[in-house]
């Protein structure tokens, strides 16, 4: 089980050690749980210091696929490894649909991160005029497919799948734990076509939009639900901590 922290656009150098100090407090001692905190990639090295001795692991919210070089405003996989961080968010619906993130763009970027040993934590998700039309599986299953083209995954813990419907993020309104449970087996069954059994019954697939401490327990109980990407909850110390009780309940 997985519970991730984006923190998106959000905190500064001193409120970020502050965040990251509250979430140490709030941390619980659970060995089948992960926790980690995605925080602004120029206040990384301030929230690794932060959480120095404890065992909450740091992530980033994008990379470039390249190793290095002239790629002004970019920020490379290597450089993210050397301040100690473990994941990277890819494909977030924000950076698809504000920054001309594209499906190849998503490829690459999972490439270079699989390649260097940063765990992509790759996200997907229908929008709503998709769902309503039924087609939420369809999206999705582009999604996945075009990000793990030419993947090699050799452990299932390389690589991690969030599972965002994109009209329940930032928007109070969350998928019901049915709808969560039938995508995240949909997309379990797509990871097995492509790596087989070991790795698609191993790999943890998040659920993230509108997770906080109310909702987050039910969802974390199905079966296919291994974990959560979490936006505003993971703002509030004490709310993300809620939600990292709820986890080590169900876990
Ligand atoms: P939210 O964001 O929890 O604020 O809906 C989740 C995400 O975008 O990762």
């Amino acid at each position: 089980m997985l519970i991730a922290g984006n923190w998106k656009m959000n905190t500064d150098a001193r409120s970020s050690v502050e965040l990251a100090q509250g979430i140490v407090r709030e941390m619980v001692d659970s060995p089948s749980l992960t926790v980690a905190v995605c925080p602004p990639s120029p206040l990384l090295s301030g929230v690794a210091e932060a959480l120095k001795g404890s065992r909450i692991r740091l992530g980033a919210q994008n990379i470039y696929w390249a190793d290095a070089g002239a790629f002004t405003g970019e920020i490379s996989a290597q450089m993210l490894l050397s301040l100690g961080c473990h994941y990277v968010i890819l494909g977030h619906s924000e950076r698809r649909q504000h920054f001309g993130e594209t499906d190849g763009g998503v490829n690459s970027k999972v490439k270079q991160a699989v390649s260097t040993g940063l765990i992509p934590i790759i996200c997907v998700g229908e929008q709503l005029n998709q769902r309503k039309a039924g087609k939420e599986q369809e999206v999705v299953a582009l999604q996945v497919r075009f990000a793990l083209e030419g993947i090699q995954v050799k452990a299932p813990n390389a690589i991690v799948i969030a599972y965002e419907p994109v009209w329940a993020i930032g928007t109070g309104e969350t998928a019901t734990p049915d709808q969560a449970q039938q995508m995240h087996a949909f997309i379990r069954s797509l990871i097995r076509q492509q790596f087989g059994n070991t790795i698609a019954s191993k790999v943890n697939i998040l659920y993230g939009g509108s997770m906080n401490p109310s909702n987050a327990e039910e969802l974390l109980s199905q079966p296919d639900v291994n974990g959560g990407l979490i936006g505003g909850a993971s703002l509030k110390a004490d709310a993300f901590g809620k939600i990292i009780r709820a986890a080590q309940l169900v876990v």
